[in-house]
């Protein structure tokens, strides 16, 4: 069984004051939680102090980004090997970083390559827009989009990818996919593309989670589909409440 994953995102929100008071009361309140990972992606400034507050818990801390590269002169990026004690997944390919800071289907795939060398878990996000749902196009976009960024790994890795299928007209708009949509394009999209690729096995091993406009109250029905295996949470992971009451909703069923 693929044990669900509740990921925040906490986007460019959260001063460090701020970031280390939310981690703790989400410490507080889901720490003892076992069938559920547990993992808040703050800015990067904030990741030392969230990190050392979370030490000793059983909450992983991820990023919302890296650069491909070892190091070197990228003026204002952070490397993985940066990353690498401090948190244990990263975010790669969100729609935001490809629509306002032009990553590619290129760069997503040097990117995940990089954290998996360095021990990082990559969660990478693909999605359509708007229009190309409208168009029609959102399996044969979507599809490739996964293809393009798994490019050169090998089937055993996949068990340590994880993808997060977020249409781009779902998130932050408060118009969450229908639990069925999102089921349907993670299960017969995403999971199909990683079955032609590398097999039944590691398409039933890759955790595929969805994320759009994911609130306590819709959590339950997108993780009661058999194929969606998490969330990847923005503006409800702001808040220890709503965070707190997905992971236990994710919980109660997978008990
Ligand atoms: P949202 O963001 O939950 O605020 O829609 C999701 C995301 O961008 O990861």
């Amino acid at each position: 069984m693929r044990k669900p994953m509740m990921a925040g995102n906490w986007k460019m929100n959260k001063t460090i004051n701020e970031a280390v008071a939310l981690a703790r009361a989400i410490r507080e309140q889901v720490n003892d939680v076992n069938n559920v990972d547990r993992v808040i992606c703050p800015p990067f400034i904030d990741i030392p102090m969230v990190s050392a507050e979370l030490m000793g818990s059983n909450i992983a801390v991820g990023a919302q980004n890296m650069h491909w590269a070892e190091s070197g002169a990228y003026t204002g990026e952070i490397s993985a090997a940066m990353l690498k004690n401090l948190a244990t997944y990263v975010i790669i390919g969100h729609s935001e970083r490809r629509q306002y800071f032009a990553e590619t289907d290129e760069t997503v795939n040097k990117k995940a390559h990089a954290a998996l060398a360095a021990g990082l878990t990559p969660i990478i996000c693909v999605g359509e827009s708007l229009e190309q749902n409208e168009r029609g196009e959102t399996q044969e976009f979507v599809s490739g989009q996964v293809k393009a960024a798994l490019s050169g790994f090998t089937a055993v890795q996949m068990a340590e990818i994880v993808i997060a299928y977020e249409p781009i007209w779902a998130i932050g708009t408060g118009r969450a996919a229908t639990a069925e949509q999102a089921n349907d394009i993670c299960g017969g999209v995403v999971r199909k593309a990683v079955n032609e690729l590398f097999g039944d096995e590691a398409a039933a091993t890759i955790r595929i989670l969805y994320g759009g406009s994911t609130n306590e109250k819709n959590i339950g029905e997108i993780m009661a589909k058999p194929d969606i295996d998490g969330a990847l949470i923005g503006g409800a992971s702001l808040k220890a409440e709503s965070y707190v009451a997905m992971v236990k909703t994710t919980s109660e069923l997978y008990c």
